[in-house]
């Protein structure tokens, strides 16, 4: 199994989200994948899945030997897609990276992924969930102040011998079109690290239903199969019928 932590430095840029998506396109390309929720206290993961009514036992029943690790696994509406809850809050600080690479490890027989999400920041919740990890993935907007955290936790990352894959989230296509963010080439020379997904923003996201799941696609097999480029999220709006598309249409993909 290979586990991967979602983080971002910065909050609220889509990591959570990420992780729904991203766990759903590597199941469907036929892997078992595990998504845990290593946020304590603002956890949200099961709430984004529309799983929030199902959840029985959670991470801290496990740790606490209160259930095995397969009784807290809640099924998702996708085949192979299973989520492990995050506690309710009160275990927060008591939680180790060991804690977390043994419930892993436990679940290691079962998957080929684990998604592990991780709290904005780079304190306490991000250092045990990138210690229990084998890998990690940075989540950041086109934005200059998440580009800015993104650019100290990949630092962070490389110095514990993680080279992060890249996702930029919430990517505005006729922005991109017209030079109005910076563009892949631009991000991968200020990060220094090749970008890997790029996401558009979507209208109306509540959950993660209705994000599109073509670039989660191409995401997923790149992960999975190490081949393929991310979408051209600004193709639509170039050309004379993008120019008509960047006056009158909606800035989401
Ligand atoms: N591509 C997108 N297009 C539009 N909205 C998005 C997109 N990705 C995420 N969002 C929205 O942005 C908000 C924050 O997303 P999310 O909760 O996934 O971020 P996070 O990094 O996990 O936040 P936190 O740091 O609080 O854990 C949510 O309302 C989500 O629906
Ligand atoms: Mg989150």
């Amino acid at each position: 199994m290979k586990s991967i932590v979602v983080t971002s430095g910065k909050g609220g840029v889509g990591k959570t989200t990420v992780t729904a998506c991203l766990g759903r396109a590597l199941a469907e390309l036929g892997n078992r994948v595990v998504l845990m929720d290593a946020d304590f206290g603002l956890n949200n993961l099961d709430v984004v899945l529309g799983l929030e009514g199902k959840v029985v036992y959670d991470i801290a029943d496990v740790i606490e030997n209160r259930c095995r690790v397969r009784q807290a696994l809640v099924e998702t509406r996708t085949r192979n897609l299973f989520l492990l809850p995050s506690s309710h809050g009160y275990l927060g600080d008591k939680v180790t990276s060991q804690n977390l690479r043994l419930v892993l490890n436990g679940l290691a027989v079962t998957f080929d992924y684990a998604l592990v999400d991780c709290p904005a920041g780079i304190e306490a919740g991000f250092t045990r969930a990138v210690g229990a990890c084998d890998g990690a993935l940075v989540v950041t907007t086109p934005h200059i102040s998440a580009l800015r955290d993104a650019n100290k936790v990949i630092a962070l990352l490389l110095s514990y011998g993680k080279r992060p894959t890249l996702i930029v989230n919430r990517v505005r296509g006729d922005l991109l079109a017209t030079a109005k963010i910076p563009s892949k080439d631009e991000i991968e020379r200020i990060l220094k690290i090749e970008v890997d997904g790029m996401i558009p923003e979507t209208d109306g996201v509540y959950g993660f239903g209705n994000i599109p799941s073509k670039p989660f696609d191409l995401l997923a097999r790149r992960i999975h199969l190490g081949a393929g480029e991310p979408l051209d999220l600004a193709a639509d709006y170039r050309g004379l019928f993008g120019a008509i598309r960047r006056k009158f249409g909606k800035g989401g993909k």
